[in-house]
C-alpha cells in the first residue's frame, strides 16, 4: 500500500445518512481530506459524531478553491450527482458516484463525456453484485448453467422507514425504482447481461404523498434469452426493507433460490440431476467487502490503470433501465427497446 503522503486526496460530497458511514472504508486506502454539503446542520453533525474536523464548504466551488484534492466521492441525493460529477470532472477530479449514478440516461452521458474530456475516471457505486453471497448467485452459474429466468418481489412497508423527503419526489430521485429496485436491477444485469427489452405497469397508488407510483411491476428481456420479472411496492404490511427481494434464478441445469433476513442471508440451489438442495448460510451480508472492493478498485483505477470491478457503464446502464421502465408504466406497459437514446451512445 502506498505510504500516507502518497495516498489520494478526496472530497466527500454529502454528509447525509450515507456519506460519513462511507468516509471510512475512503480512509483505508485513500484519505478524505475536505468534506461539502450545503446544510450547516448536516456539517455540524458530521464533526460531532466523526470526531474529524476537516475542512467543510457549503459549495463545490468553494472547496475546489480552497483545498487540492484529487477525486471526489459522491453521496448526495441523486438529483445532485450530475451537477457534481461535471463540476468536478471541469476542476480534473476523478469522480466516484453513488447509485443511482443520475435522474436520467442523458445526464449519465453527460457526465461520461465530461470525465472523457477530463481524463478522469468515473465509477458508479454499485455494491449488491460485490457482496459476497449476491456474487455467490453469479459465480453459481457455472455449476447450474446460464440462467433462463429471475423472479424478484420487492415487497416491503416503507412506513417503518424515516427517509428523508426528497426521496418521495420523482424529479429528485429518478422515481420508484431509484428507491427499491436499482440493487437488483444491476444485479440482474450482472446475472443475464445486457437488457433489449422492458415493460412496466404500476399499480393502483396507495400513498399519494410519492410523486411517483409506489407499486410497480417490470418485465425485463435480456438479449441473452433470459426473462426477469422485478415486482415492487413500498406498501405491503409484512416484511421490512432488508428482508424482501429474494430472488428466484431458474437456469439450464438446476435453479437457485435465496432468502433474505435481518441479521443473515441462506441461499439454496441444486442441480436437476441432484436428489438434495445445496445450501450456503451468510451470516455476514457482505456490505463491508462491497464497499472496500470499490474503493480499493477505484484507487487503483486512477493509480495504475488497473481495470476495475465497475464503471460507470453498469450505473449508466442500470438508469436506463430504471427510465424505460418508469416511461413504459405511463404507457400502460408499451414494450419499449433498449437502448432508450441511441443518438447518445457513445461512436
Ligand atoms: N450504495 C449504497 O449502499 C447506498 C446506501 C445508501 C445511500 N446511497 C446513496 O447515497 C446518496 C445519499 O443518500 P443518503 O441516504 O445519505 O441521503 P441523505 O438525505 O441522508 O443525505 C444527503 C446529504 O447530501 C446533502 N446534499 C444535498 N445537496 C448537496 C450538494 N449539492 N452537495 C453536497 N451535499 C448535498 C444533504 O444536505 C444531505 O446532508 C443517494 O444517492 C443514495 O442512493 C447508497
Amino acid at each position: 500500500m502506498a505510504m500516507s503522503k502518497d495516498k489520494l486526496r478526496f472530497a466527500l460530497f454529502g454528509l447525509g445518512d450515507f456519506g460519513p458511514y462511507f468516509l471510512p472504508y475512503l480512509n483505508e486506502v485513500a484519505e478524505v481530506v475536505a468534506v461539502c454539503d450545503p446544510s450547516a446542520a448536516a456539517r455540524a453533525r458530521f464533526v460531532k459524531t466523526t470526531g474529524l474536523p476537516l475542512p467543510a464548504f457549503e459549495r463545490p466551488e468553494q472547496l475546489f478553491d480552497s483545498v487540492d484534492v484529487d477525486a471526489v466521492a459522491i453521496t448526495s441525493p441523486n438529483f445532485t450527482h450530475k451537477p457534481l460529477a461535471v463540476a468536478a470532472a471541469q476542476r480534473g477530479k476523478h469522480v466516484f458516484c453513488e447509485k443511482a449514478m443520475a435522474l436520467n440516461v442523458p445526464e449519465c452521458w453527460e457526465m461520461v463525456r465530461a470525465c472523457e474530456s477530463a481524463g478522469v475516471r468515473l465509477m458508479v457505486g454499485h455494491k449488491r453484485r460485490l457482496r459476497p453471497p449476491w456474487a455467490r448467485m453469479i459465480a453459481l452459474r457455472e455449476q447450474l448453467g446460464p440462467v433462463l429466468a429471475i423472479n424478484v418481489a420487492r415487497y416491503w412497508n416503507i412506513h417503518h422507514y424515516n427517509f428523508p423527503a426528497w426521496w418521495e419526489r420523482e424529479e429528485l430521485t429518478g422515481g420508484l425504482l431509484a428507491v427499491s429496485g436499482v440493487h437488483t436491477i444491476d444485479w440482474m444485469r450482472a446475472m443475464c447481461g445486457d437488457v433489449a427489452l422492458v415493460s412496466a405497469l404500476a399499480g393502483p397508488q396507495t400513498d399519494p404523498k410519492y410523486s411517483y407510483p409506489d407499486t410497480l411491476h417490470v418485465a425485463l428481456h435480456f438479449h441473452s434469452g433470459a426473462l426477469a420479472s422485478l415486482t415492487v411496492s413500498l406498501h405491503y404490511p409484512l416484511l421490512h426493507f432488508r428482508e424482501s427481494g429474494g430472488p428466484q434464478v431458474v437456469c439450464r441445469e438446476g435453479g437457485m433460490r435465496f432468502l433474505p433476513y435481518k441479521d443473515h442471508l441462506d441461499l439454496y440451489w441444486q442441480r436437476m440431476d441432484e436428489t438434495e438442495a445445496h445450501y450456503e448460510r451468510f451470516d455476514d451480508l457482505g456490505h463491508d467487502h462491497a464497499y472496500r472492493l470499490e474503493v480499493v478498485d477505484f484507487v487503483r483505477w486512477i493509480n495504475d490503470g488497473r481495470e476495475p470491478c465497475l464503471t460507470w457503464r453498469e450505473g449508466l446502464r442500470c438508469v436506463e433501465v430504471m427510465e424505460a421502465a418508469h416511461r413504459s408504466a405511463q404507457q400502460n406497459g408499451a414494450w419499449l427497446n433498449l437502448p432508450l437514446y441511441p443518438e447518445l451512445e457513445a461512436t
